[in-house]
C-alpha cells in the first residue's frame, strides 16, 4: 500500500463534500463524516424543497464526489466533544489534518424573556422541519394565524413563503430592526410572495420611517422600488396570506398565555445612526405590543459552541496569524491540525457556491499543512473498526445509493418530483440497517 496524506472532512454540506474533492484529487486519503445519513447538508435540507432543479443538479454533483475512489463516507455519525467521536478520537485513529465543515449548527438565542414560549422558534429548526431532515421533522411546530418573522434575509423570506404557501396562515410580520434601505434578501426569492405583501401598508410604513431615514441620508423611494422590484414576476398567490414589513423595530419579549402558548411580542422602536460608512438600529425605548401567536427568528445561527473548538460571538475561533492563508483567509483552529471551512468557518454566510470556493480553499489550506508531514499508510479498517463498535448503523456510500434508488422509485409511484423519508428509522429499514419493527 502506498504511503498517502490521510484526513479527516466533518460534515457533508457543499463545503465539506467540495472540499474532500479538493483533498482527494490532490492525492489525500479522505475519510467524510457526517452527522445526517445523506449527504447535502443545507442544500438538501435548507434550499426551498421546491426547488427541484437547482436541488437535482447539486445532488448529480455530491454523487460525483461520493464516487471518487479514496474517499469513504460514513453518515449517521457526530464527531465532536459529545458526539459519537472526539476529535481526539480521530487523532488516535491517525488522521493527520481535520478539516471541520459542519455548518453553524447553534442557535444564536438573544436572551429575550419569552423564547422557551410555545410558537417561538429559529429559522433553521423550521427549515430543517419543512425539508424533512429527522429529528427535526418529527417535531410539532404551531404555526398560527399571524406570525412575526424577525429578520429581512432571503431566510426571512424561505420561511415567509412556507407561511404564505404551505401553511396558508392569515398574517406574515416581517419584524426588522434596520429599514427598508438595509434589506438582506434577493429579487428573486421576492418574487414567491410578492403577491402577498400589503402595498398599502408597505408605503404606510415607508412613510412613517421616512424621517429616519432622511435623517441618514437615505432615500425612501429607491428603497420602496428595490422591494417592489420583484412585482412583473410574482408568482400568483395561493392562499389569502398577507405579508407586511414593520422596520425598525426590535423584539424585547414575547408574552405567553397562562398554558405558556406566545400571544404577543413587545417591540420596541429603533432610529438609524450612522456607523463607518453603514448604519446601526439603535433603540428608543419607546415600545408596543404585536399580537401574534408564533414568532420565528431567521437572523442566521451560530456554530456549535459544543462541538470542542473555542467559540467567540457567533463563530469558531481562528488563528489570526495563519500560516497557511488562502487569498489572505485564515482557515485554520487554533489547534494546527485542525482547519474550518464554508459556514463552520463563517456562519450563516453565502450561497452555495460561496461554500464550495470556501470548502475547496480551506483543503487547500490543509493541504499546505501536509507537506510538512510525511505520508502514513492510512488504516481506514481501524476506522471502519470504531464506527462499528459504536453499536449504531453506519451508513456508507452504497447505502445512499441505495436510499437514492429508492426514494426515486418511490416518487414515480406516488407522482411526485421529489420523496424524501423523513425519518431515521424508515430510512435506515430501506438500506436494510435496522430491522422492521
Ligand atoms: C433556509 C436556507 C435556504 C438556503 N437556500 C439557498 C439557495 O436557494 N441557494 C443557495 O445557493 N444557497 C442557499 N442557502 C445557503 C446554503 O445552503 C449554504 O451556503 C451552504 O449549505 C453552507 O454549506 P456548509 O457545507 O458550510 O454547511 P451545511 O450545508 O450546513 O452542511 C453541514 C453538514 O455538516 C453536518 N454536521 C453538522 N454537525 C456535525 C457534526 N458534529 N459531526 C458530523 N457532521 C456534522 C451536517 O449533517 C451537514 O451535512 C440556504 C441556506 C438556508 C439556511
Ligand atoms: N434562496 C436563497 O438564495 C437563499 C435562501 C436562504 C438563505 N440564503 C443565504 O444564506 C445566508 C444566510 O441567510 P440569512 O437570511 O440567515 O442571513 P442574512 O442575509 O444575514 O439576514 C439576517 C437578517 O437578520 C437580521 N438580524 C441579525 N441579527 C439580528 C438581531 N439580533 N436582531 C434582529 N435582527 C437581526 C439582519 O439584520 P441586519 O442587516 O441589521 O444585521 C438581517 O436582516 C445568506 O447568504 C443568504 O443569502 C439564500
Amino acid at each position: 500500500m502506498t504511503n498517502q496524506f490521510f484526513v479527516a472532512v466533518i460534515g457533508a454540506g457543499p463545503a465539506g463534500l467540495f472540499g474532500a474533492r479538493e483533498l482527494a484529487n490532490l492525492g489525500a486519503r479522505v475519510v467524510l463524516f457526517n452527522r445526517d445519513i445523506k449527504p447535502g447538508g443545507l442544500a438538501e435540507y435548507g434550499i426551498y424543497p421546491n426547488k427541484h432543479i437547482m436541488k437535482n443538479g447539486l445532488r448529480k454533483q455530491f454523487r460525483q464526489v461520493m464516487d471518487l475512489p479514496n474517499l469513504d463516507y460514513y453518515g449517521n455519525v457526530t464527531i465532536g466533544a459529545q458526539g459519537d467521536l472526539t476529535l481526539d478520537d480521530l487523532r488516535a485513529l491517525g488522521f493527520q489534518a481535520i478539516l471541520v465543515t459542519a455548518g453553524a449548527q447553534g442557535t444564536k438565542w438573544l436572551g429575550l424573556p419569552g423564547e422557551n414560549l410555545e410558537g417561538v422558534y429559529h429559522a433553521k429548526d423550521v427549515v430543517y422541519f419543512y425539508n424533512n431532515l429527522p429529528p427535526y421533522s418529527q417535531k410539532k411546530f404551531f404555526f398560527g394565524k399571524r406570525c412575526a418573522v424577525i429578520g429581512a434575509g432571503n431566510v426571512m423570506l424561505d420561511i415567509t413563503h412556507y407561511l404564505s404557501r404551505e401553511e396558508k396562515v392569515d398574517e406574515v410580520i416581517a419584524v426588522v430592526r434596520r429599514g427598508p434601505a438595509e434589506i438582506k434578501f434577493d429579487k428573486k426569492e421576492m418574487e414567491y410572495v410578492i403577491d402577498s405583501l400589503n402595498q398599502a401598508a408597505l408605503d404606510s410604513e415607508i412613510k412613517r420611517v421616512t424621517p429616519i431615514m432622511e435623517a441618514v441620508h437615505q432615500d425612501p423611494a429607491a428603497a420602496r422600488a428595490s422591494i417592489l422590484v420583484a412585482l412583473p414576476k410574482a408568482l400568483p398567490k395561493i392562499s389569502d396570506t398577507k405579508f407586511r414589513f414593520e422596520f425598525l423595530a426590535s423584539p424585547v419579549q414575547m408574552i405567553g398565555d397562562e398554558n405558556g402558548k406566545l400571544k404577543q411580542v413587545e417591540l420596541e422602536d429603533n432610529i438609524l445612526v450612522e456607523a463607518k460608512g453603514d448604519t446601526k438600529a439603535k433603540g428608543t425605548g419607546r415600545k408596543r405590543l404585536l399580537d401574534v401567536e408564533t414568532v420565528i427568528f431567521a437572523i442566521g445561527d451560530k456554530v456549535d459552541d459544543t462541538f470542542g473548538l473555542p467559540v467567540e460571538w457567533n463563530e469558531f475561533v481562528k488563528n489570526q496569524s495563519p500560516r497557511f492563508p488562502i487569498d489572505g483567509i485564515s482557515y485554520e483552529s487554533p489547534f494546527e491540525d485542525v482547519f474550518v471551512g464554508g459556514w463552520s468557518r463563517q456562519a450563516s454566510s453565502g450561497l452555495v457556491g460561496y461554500a464550495r470556493k470556501d470548502g475547496t480553499n480551506a483543503s487547500k489550506a490543509v493541504w499546505q499543512y501536509l507537506q510538512t508531514k510525511q505520508p502514513v499508510e492510512a488504516n481506514t479498517a481501524a476506522v471502519l473498526a470504531k464506527l462499528k463498535a459504536l453499536g449504531k448503523p453506519i451508513v456508507v456510500k452504497d447505502d445512499i445509493k441505495r436510499l437514492e434508488a429508492i426514494e426515486t422509485a418511490e416518487a414515480q409511484k406516488r407522482g411526485v418530483e421529489a420523496f424524501k423519508f423523513n425519518n431515521n428509522d424508515e430510512m435506515l429499514q430501506v438500506m436494510g440497517l435496522k430491522e422492521t419493527v
